[in-house]
């Protein structure tokens, strides 16, 4: 199975940004598949990476001001896009019935969607990280057949500095792997410091990382 390293951005970035990483991971020998999320405006600044939107529209296309489609994404090289972010969930109130139908509008597209599940500290604490996975899954892939990438990313380890530990994460994407056979990444606080213990559990398929990936040295040492 490929080993995915996802950046997102997230609000970041700058054309300046975007020339920096196209040039400096044009001819990077690795074996893993490199995915760059920027901001969706950028997404034309990339010829030579793969990249992905960090969220689409339910909708096709019509009077959704602000919005952007899953139509637009591919038009503009995207390849995969991330749904269902914790942000998202958090901020723009995404529940998993939406998050469902993003994935179709993306899957129509020819998009690969790449869902984030993932539990909070009080979940986490009392032992429900498995049901709030489950109950989420089941939800956001209703109805879904095709090859997707799942992302787990504890909602308390996003931007914090903590991780579960390797044992935690190594159980969880067991458990997540014998409900789905899709490529499971983990996100949350990836940095250079623990990339490579994290990535070499049976079961982690790659990382999505947000702060780290904005630096190109520092992205650079996670794979
Ligand atoms: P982080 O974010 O690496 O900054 O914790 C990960 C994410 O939100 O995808």
């Amino acid at each position: 199975m490929d080993f995915y390293v996802v950046a997102n951005w997230k609000m970041n970035g700058s054309k300046a940004l975007c020339a920096e990483f196209e040039a400096g991971l044009a001819n990077i020998k690795t074996d893993k598949k490199i995915i760059i999320a920027p901001p969706f405006g950028y997404l034309s600044q990339f010829s030579n990476l793969t990249t992905a939107g960090q969220n689409c529209s339910q909708h096709d296309s019509g009077a959704y001001t602000g919005e952007v489609s899953a139509t637009m994404l591919a038009e503009l090289g995207a390849k995969y896009v991330i749904l269902g972010h914790s942000e998202r969930r958090q901020y723009f109130n995404e529940d998993n019935q939406l998050i469902n139908a993003k994935i179709k509008q993306a899957l129509a597209n020819g998009l690969t969607p790449i869902i984030c599940v993932g539990e909070s500290l009080e979940e986490y604490e009392s032992g429900k990280t498995k049901t709030r996975l489950k109950n989420d899954l089941s939800e956001c892939l209703d109805g879904i057949e095709a090859d997707i990438i799942i992302a787990y990313e504890p909602l308390w380890a996003i931007g914090t500095g903590k991780t579960p530990t390797l044992d935690e994460i190594s159980t969880t994407h067991d458990y997540i792997k014998s409900l789905y056979n899709y490529a499971v990444l983990y996100g949350g606080s990836v940095k250079p410091s623990n990339a490579s213990e994290i990535s070499a559990i049976t079961n982690v398929n790659g990382l999505l990382v947000g702060g780290a990936s904005l630096e190109l040295e520092s992205f650079k040492s996670l794979f």
